[in-house]
Order: structure tokens, then C-alpha cells, then sequence
């Protein structure tokens, strides 16, 4: 887990600029708060503000602007996120034609969207970061992967890692191709994780447990929670729970089997890296 603490007083020096606030802005501009951020260092451009966001700013009191000349110009972000979606990255084309993002790293979370894109719509900044993340940074759990473009110099990555990690766990890549592996693995796995839950879920309904989806929801939070206590492997605690000819090894004669669950969420994965790679052409 990262260091919070540290992380926000690092933090402090830097004035960001936060474009699109729907969910993943919102759940952004959230952990900034939750750290302590003051609300002079963050400003918001959105063009339909949601009940939520507007609910955000009567208690927090920071500046949102429907477009970026609104922003007076002596504001100067240091860190910019852009969070649209990828059909509407196109409409900040011209954004820093004025140079307001010229001291700005900007951290691009649009989904398909490479640093070549991103430099054909944002000329004139300090430096472009692609980061993938995935649904649980709204309670601030995510997995985050980032790859810099190469003008960054290491210096200026420490602040970046530190505001990604307001969000959850953070990793870096060199290779740009992997963000469509992670987004395979780790954009999508909330939803594998969510499917074994209920399929689980379903079994012990029609085995007749009345309360099959706290029980379930149990034995997934215990198991992770044992894991984490520990100095163990996964693997080492399934062989654990595994005695010789008992019911866990019945069962895991089907699940580990060749055709088994690691072959068939290869297959899946494959499938949804081999779409990562179509949606970022067409996008
Ligand atoms: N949610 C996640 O956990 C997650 C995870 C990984 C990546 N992402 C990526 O993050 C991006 C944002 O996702 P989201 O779920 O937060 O989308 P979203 O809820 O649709 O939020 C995007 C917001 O940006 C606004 N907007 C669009 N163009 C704008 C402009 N030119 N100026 C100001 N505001 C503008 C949109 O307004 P409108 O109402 O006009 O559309 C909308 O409110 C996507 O590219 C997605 O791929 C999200």
C-alpha cells in the first residue's frame, strides 16, 4: 500500500488541472481532498456538471470552468489529467494553444489512446504519461500501470507515481504495447473477479443457503485477508486447504485440470488483449 501521508505532503508544491469529471475525475478530485490537497491547487473544466460533482465543490469550494480560457491565466497546472472519453479527446484539440500547459505533465487516463495521439492533440507541455487504472480506484484500491514518454526525466516521475497512488497501487511500464495487456488483465478483471463471485454465488443458492451472497462474499474477503497475513504463496495456501483424496482435490481435479480455469482465462485474456489492440486503432 502506498505511503499516504507522504505522498500527499509531496504533493503540496503542485497545482492540477483536472479535465472531465465523471467518474473517474470525480473519483480523482475525491482522493485529493481525502488528502488534503487545498482547493486553491485544483481546478476542474467540465462541461455538464453532475449532482455529484456539484455536491463535490459546496463542500470542498474549489473552481470548476466549462473551457480552460475561463481559468485565470495565472494559474498555472503543474499536473493535468485529462479524463475524457476517447470518442471526445479530439475536443480539446488546441487546448494549450496559449501555453497555459507548458509547465503541465499531463496524465492521460483515456482508454486507447497512445502517446502518439496524445501528442497530436497536446503540443506544448512538459511531458505525456499514459495511465491504465481499473474500477476500484473509486475506493481508492485501484491497480495503476503508467508509462512515460521519454522526454520525462526521472525527477519528474516521483510526483506522478505520488498522485496516481492517491488512487491505489501504482506500476510502470516501458513498454507501451503492455497497457493492452493490463488493460486485459486488470481493467477487465474486476468483472472476472465479479462473475467467479456470483457464480459461486449462484451454486450455494441451489444448494439451498439462504444467505449464500454474504457467505460467499466471506470466503473471498477471508481468503484475501489470510493471504495478505501472511508470508505465503497462493498456491501454497490452495495446497493447504488440498488434503489427499478430500473434497478440495475432487473439485480441483476439474478447475486445475489441462481445460482447467488457468486455460480458460488464458483464452479469455488473449481474446481481450487481441480487442485492446483493435479498439486502440479505431478509437
Ligand atoms: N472509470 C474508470 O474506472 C476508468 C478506468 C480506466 C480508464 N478510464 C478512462 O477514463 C476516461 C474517463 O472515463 P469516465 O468513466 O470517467 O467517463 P465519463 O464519466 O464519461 O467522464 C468524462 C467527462 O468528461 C466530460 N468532457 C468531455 N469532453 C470535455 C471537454 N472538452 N471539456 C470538459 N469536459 C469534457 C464529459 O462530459 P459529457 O457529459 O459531455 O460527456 C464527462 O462528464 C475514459 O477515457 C476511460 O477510458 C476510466
Amino acid at each position: 500500500m502506498p505511503k499516504k501521508k507522504n505522498t500527499a505532503s509531496s504533493l503540496n508544491k503542485e497545482k492540477f488541472l483536472i479535465i472531465g469529471a465523471g467518474n473517474m475525475g470525480i473519483a480523482v478530485i475525491k482522493s485529493l481532498f481525502n488528502h488534503r490537497i487545498s482547493s486553491k491547487k485544483i481546478v476542474v473544466i467540465e462541461k455538464n456538471q453532475s449532482s455529484e460533482l456539484k455536491k463535490l465543490k459546496r463542500s470542498n469550494n474549489f473552481e470548476i470552468k466549462n473551457s480552460i480560457d475561463k481559468i485565470n491565466n495565472l494559474y498555472q497546472p503543474t499536473i493535468t489529467l485529462i479524463a475524457v472519453k476517447p470518442n471526445q479527446l479530439k475536443t480539446l484539440n488546441g487546448l494549450d494553444k496559449d501555453n497555459r500547459l507548458g509547465n503541465s505533465i499531463i496524465v492521460s487516463v483515456v482508454a486507447g489512446k497512445k502517446i502518439k495521439d496524445l501528442n497530436k492533440v497536446f503540443k506544448k507541455t512538459s511531458g505525456i504519461v499514459r495511465a491504465m487504472t481499473n474500477t476500484p480506484v473509486s475506493v481508492n484500491m485501484g491497480t495503476t500501470i503508467v508509462y512515460f514518454e521519454r522526454k520525462i526525466k526521472t525527477k519528474q516521475k516521483k510526483p506522478i507515481f505520488d498522485f496516481m497512488s492517491l488512487l491505489g497501487q501504482v506500476s510502470e511500464t516501458k513498454k507501451e504495447d503492455l497497457i493492452d495487456d493490463f488493460t486485459a488483465i486488470f481493467g477487465s478483471g474486476p468483472a472476472y473477479i465479479y462473475l467467479f463471485i456470483n457464480s459461486l454465488i449462484e451454486i450455494a443458492n441451489k444448494s439451498g443457503f439462504k444467505n449464500s451472497d454474504s457467505m460467499v462474499l466471506q470466503t473471498f474477503l477471508g481468503s484475501i485477508l489470510l493471504l495478505l497475513s501472511g508470508q505465503k504463496k497462493p498456491s501454497d495456501l490452495q495446497k493447504k486447504v488440498t488434503s489427499k483424496g478430500g473434497t478440495t482435490e475432487a473439485a480441483l481435479s476439474i478447475l486445475a485440470s489441462n481445460k482447467g480455469l488457468k486455460s480458460l482465462l488464458t483464452r479469455a485474456v488473449n481474446k481481450a488483449t487481441k480487442r485492446s489492440r483493435e479498439l486502440s486503432k479505431i478509437s
